[in-house]
């Protein structure tokens, strides 16, 4: 029982977040070469884009507040919902059936990390630890607008042609 306070909390929680955001970036290279429709793999590559960004994020976060340090732990969640996707890859044929399957695993990362930020953003909020509320707020919008655009490509294609 080594977290005995909001703060310490917090500190765990944005450790997850950088392991998390981590693997994505190991992630998302593969998961933009499986894809087959070229709206998807671009959609891939921009939030490997992005991700690198809310790695960035979580440093200027930590440095915002002088008092914490990001810790070396493995976000272990993140890891089982990237094998599930890995999972998916391995069982199905490059095509619309595989891109609407990767879609859903990849909404799955993205309701996870906002509810992951959107945890982190309060508690920074509770803290009082402004700068790093404003910081970590941005990633939260990024996160919700990839899984927005996740679904309209779900809508707009991919599930179409899946049928
Ligand atoms: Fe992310
Ligand atoms: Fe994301």
């Amino acid at each position: 029982m080594n977290i005995k306070s909001a703060n310490e909390l917090f500190v765990r929680l944005l450790s997850e977040a950088n392991s998390g955001e981590k693997q994505m970036t190991r992630a998302l290279p593969k998961m933009a070469r499986a894809a087959h429709d070229p709206k998807l793999v671009d959609a891939f590559k921009e939030h490997l884009e992005e991700t690198q960004g809310q790695l960035e994020r979580i440093e200027k976060a930590a440095d915002s507040i002088p008092e914490i340090r990001v810790k070396r732990i493995k976000c272990y969640a993140m890891e089982s919902l990237i094998e599930e996707g890995q999972e998916l890859i391995e069982s199905t044929e490059k095509g619309p059936v595989r891109d609407a399957g990767m879609i859903g695993a990849a909404q799955k990362v993205e309701h996870f990390e906002i509810a992951a930020y959107g945890t982190l953003c309060e508690l920074a909020e509770q803290l009082g630890y402004t700068k790093a509320k404003e910081i970590l707020a941005e990633t939260l919008k990024e996160e919700k607008a990839a899984d927005d655009k996740l679904s309209k490509l779900a809508k707009a294609d991919v599930n179409r042609k899946a049928g």
